[in-house]
């Protein structure tokens, strides 16, 4: 009983102090997923990352059209979710467990992101600051403050950094 109250307490815990860092899991819907990936439009080959991945949903649909992914989860927990979902795909899926904001972005062709609307004006410093070439970034449910949308559809957001 104590352990089972312990893990519970665990997992409330891991659930939650992501909330300190961006925001709380939630799954994008799958035509929503499909929408970004319409949006941001790459080849197969080409490199998306996710920043706070969840449970790898849009990298698995990524993944099947052909892209290389790299998902970056707080949460071990949904971290490990994503590797284990995603284990079919080798080595053009790649999970890594942690905090995005305190990685340097590896090049990429895109970005996708489903966070909250305070952070938003913190990722378009990040994105500008530490992208090396042209980059679109698809956002599912908010914008970027005073940036301008390129496209929208079904409530994903898609904006090109040069
Ligand atoms: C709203 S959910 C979206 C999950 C997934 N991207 C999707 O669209 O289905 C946000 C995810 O980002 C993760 N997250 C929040 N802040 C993070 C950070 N700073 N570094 C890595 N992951 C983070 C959360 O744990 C959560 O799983």
């Amino acid at each position: 009983m104590e352990l089972l109250f312990a893990f519970a307490l665990l997992l409330i815990f891991l659930f939650s102090f992501v909330l300190l860092f961006g925001a709380p899991y939630l799954p994008t819907l799958s035509a929503q997923a499909e929408s970004a990936l319409d949006l941001v439009d790459l080849k197969p080959g080409d490199h998306l990352l996710e920043l706070g991945c969840g449970d790898g949903k849009v990298m698995i649909a990524a993944a099947e059209r052909g892209l290389r992914v790299t998902g970056y989860e707080l949460n071990p927990i949904l971290a490990a979710i994503a590797w284990l979902r995603t284990r079919r795909y080798g080595k053009r899926v790649k999970v890594v467990c942690g905090n995005f904001w305190r990685v340097k972005l590896p090049p990429s062709e895109g970005i996708f992101v489903f966070l909250l609307p305070k952070y938003m004006a913190k990722l378009d410093t990040k994105i500008t600051q530490e992208s090396r070439k042209p980059v679109k970034l698809v956002s599912f449910a908010f914008k970027i403050p005073e940036k301008k949308i390129m496209k929208e559809k079904q409530g994903v957001y898609l904006y090109t950094y040069k």
